[in-house]
């Protein structure tokens, strides 16, 4: 039987109060908006006066999708968008969320402790980068981790807490419960390149290029091999058109530096992007897209 005091903490998912979010762009805005609606002030913090005005109108935009499916919005002074991280003293979270280039993230990683309590959590929501790279230049590391949220984040149901070599278990435990809060599942991935998400996908995807280039079977049948002789919702193929070739081909390539040959690039992926196919967002790939 579920003891009462098990059964509370199981039922009241605790928010954090205060978000702090750097960076303010297409993910940035979508963690604001998941942990807006889930009850907690959220400070968005960008580089400009213009970008910041930019992530304001995304999450906003964002906010009035959800109104209109009949989501409860929280009050309009629950956001504030700026270009000081001093709106991050009281936060109780922090997500880095700029774009994926290493000395960016360490200025703006430095610049996030500079500003947040000793006892706030600071996360990266870096897709690639080494969280132990990262926690490296770091003056509390134990209180750092990765929240790998994914894109769209209002559609999404997943997120990696990827915990680095020094990252407290209470600092894993305490972003576990935040990311089910905001109604998403949480996987605790070691950190390690790729994480678990990345790694698996990208392995099936190469796996189903070469497959594609040695005549084995059409696009759209080892699409839908998986689809319904696996229940996969989307085929590997399909899925890395949406993500775009280019983009897989970026995380292959840094795998098959981390991993060895397993993950070489198929010829067929390094041609495609070469000639500028690069999925939907081109409107051709493995696939035909139009709009
Ligand atoms: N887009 C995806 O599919 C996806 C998925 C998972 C994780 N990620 C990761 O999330 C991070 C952000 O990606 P994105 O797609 O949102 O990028 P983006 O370019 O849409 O947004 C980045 C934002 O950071 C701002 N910025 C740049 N320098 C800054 C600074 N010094 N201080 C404050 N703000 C600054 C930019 O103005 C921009 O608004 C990256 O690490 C990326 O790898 C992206």
């Amino acid at each position: 039987m579920t003891s009462p005091v098990t059964a509370t903490v199981r039922d009241t998912p605790s928010v954090p109060v205060v978000v702090g979010v750097l960076g303010g762009g297409r993910m940035g805005a979508g963690i604001a908006h998941a942990f807006l609606l889930a009850g907690a002030c959220v400070h968005v913090v960008e580089r400009d006066a213009e970008t910041a005005a930019q992530a304001r109108g995304r999450v906003e935009a964002a906010l009035a999708r959800s109104a209109a499916r009949g989501t409860r919005l929280p009050d309009a002074d629950a956001l504030t968008t700026s270009v000081d991280t001093g709106a991050f003293a009281e936060a109780d979270l922090v997500v880095e969320a700029v774009p994926e280039d290493r000395a960016l993230k360490l200025g703006a990683l430095a610049r996030i402790e500079g500003a947040v309590r000793d006892d706030a959590v600071v996360a990266s929501n870096t897709s690639s980068i080494s969280i132990d790279a990262l926690a490296g230049a770091m003056r509390r590391p134990q209180r750092f981790l990765g929240l790998h949220f994914f894109n769209p984040v209002p559609a999404s149901a997943l997120v990696e807490v990827v915990t680095g070599a020094d990252t407290a278990p209470e600092v894993v435990t305490r972003a576990t419960r935040w990311v089910e809060a905001i109604g998403k599942a949480a996987v605790v991935v070691r950190d390690a390149p790729g994480f678990a998400s990345s790694r698996l996908g990208v392995a099936l995807g190469l796996e189903a290029i070469r497959m594609l280039e040695e005549g084995v079977a059409s696009a759209q049948d080892i699409d839908t091999a998986m689809e319904r002789g696996y229940r996969h919702p989307m085929g590997p193929l399909r899925t890395t058109d949406i993500v775009g070739l280019d983009v897989r081909l970026g995380i292959a390539e840094e795998l098959e530096r981390a991993f060895g040959a397993r993950f070489t690039p198929p010829a067929l992926l390094r041609d495609l992007v070469a000639q500028g196919h690069l999925g939907r967002k081109t409107g051709r790939g493995f696939y035909e897209w139009s709009e």
